[in-house]
């Protein structure tokens, strides 16, 4: 079973920087630190309104980014005006993520069936420049074909749902990690690659780390959260410890399974 990779989402550096409008703290620095600690890339999410990252920040990314060999996963809505972005940077991967200006965070995934038509000749245009192109969608497995049908290479399942019933010790846990492993599972058999993200903390994590197929996951808020109390390095050193672990007590299963 191959190493899950960890990519660290600094949004929310810029997030706090912004509260301010001061210069600090700088999602740049984070983003050393992070890769400095153990993270595998940086993922950002260039949001339309600028809430947070913003576009000098991507600029600065991309240039730490490829001086360092490491991996910018550049989250975009699919517009005109992401995709211009993303093909003058060419970041080694983005992610197209659905967006509405009154949402909080990114509340579902990206709806790839309903919008083959506009999402299609995008992932075609990013693809043809050398760009990694993931859908960031729900665990169905409806959009899970929509997105091979798109031409994606990857998919990212939005573990948001999950790791809230989780925290709410809802009944509903148990039947959305399932629908995540199925999720997994088909899209592994259509030969996409898969990464998961969104409200993962320690808790989450491990279940979710534990899914054999899955190759990275994205996580932002609780490490930036968690950096208050324990500083950014360490709290990406549990979380990779534990993504670890889970991945080291889910091969006995995978072995059984191998064996029957
Ligand atoms: N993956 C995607 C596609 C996202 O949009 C986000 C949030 O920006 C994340 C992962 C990280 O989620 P969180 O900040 O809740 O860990």
């Amino acid at each position: 079973m191959s190493k899950l990779r960890l990519g660290v989402n600094i949004d929310h550096v810029a997030t706090v920087r912004n509260a301010r409008g001061e210069g600090y703290p700088d999602p740049v620095r984070a983003a050393e630190m992070a890769l400095a600690a153990g993270a595998d890339g940086i993922t950002a999410h260039l949001r339309e309104d600028r809430r947070h990252i913003s576009d000098a920040d991507i600029d600065a990314l991309a240039v730490i980014c490829r001086r360092r060999g490491r991996p910018l996963n550049f989250e975009m809505a699919v517009t005109a005006e992401m995709e211009t972005i993303a093909l003058a940077h060419l970041p080694h991967a983005a992610c197209l993520v659905p967006e509405r200006r009154e949402e909080v965070t990114t509340e579902g995934g990206l709806n790839v069936m309903g919008g083959h038509n506009i999402i299609a000749p995008v992932v075609g245009r990013l693809v043809a420049a050398g760009i990694r192109v993931s859908a960031f969608i729900d665990a169905d497995l409806a959009q899970v074909a929509a997105s091979k049908s798109a031409g994606v290479q990857v998919i990212e399942l939005h573990t948001g749902a999950f790791c809230q019933a989780v925290r709410e010790r809802s009944g509903e846990a148990d039947r959305l990690l399932r629908n995540l492993k199925a999720a997994t599972a088909e899209a592994h058999r259509l030969g996409l690659e898969v990464h998961a993200g969104h409200g993962i903390d320690y808790e989450t994590v491990k279940p979710v780390a534990a899914i054999p197929e899955l190759m990275e996951l994205n996580i932002g808020h609780f490490l930036i959260g968690e950096a208050i109390f324990i500083g950014l390095g360490p709290a990406i050193q549990r979380m990779r410890a534990l993504m670890d672990e889970a991945r080291a007590n889910s091969l006995p299963e995978l072995a059984q399974v191998g064996q029957k």
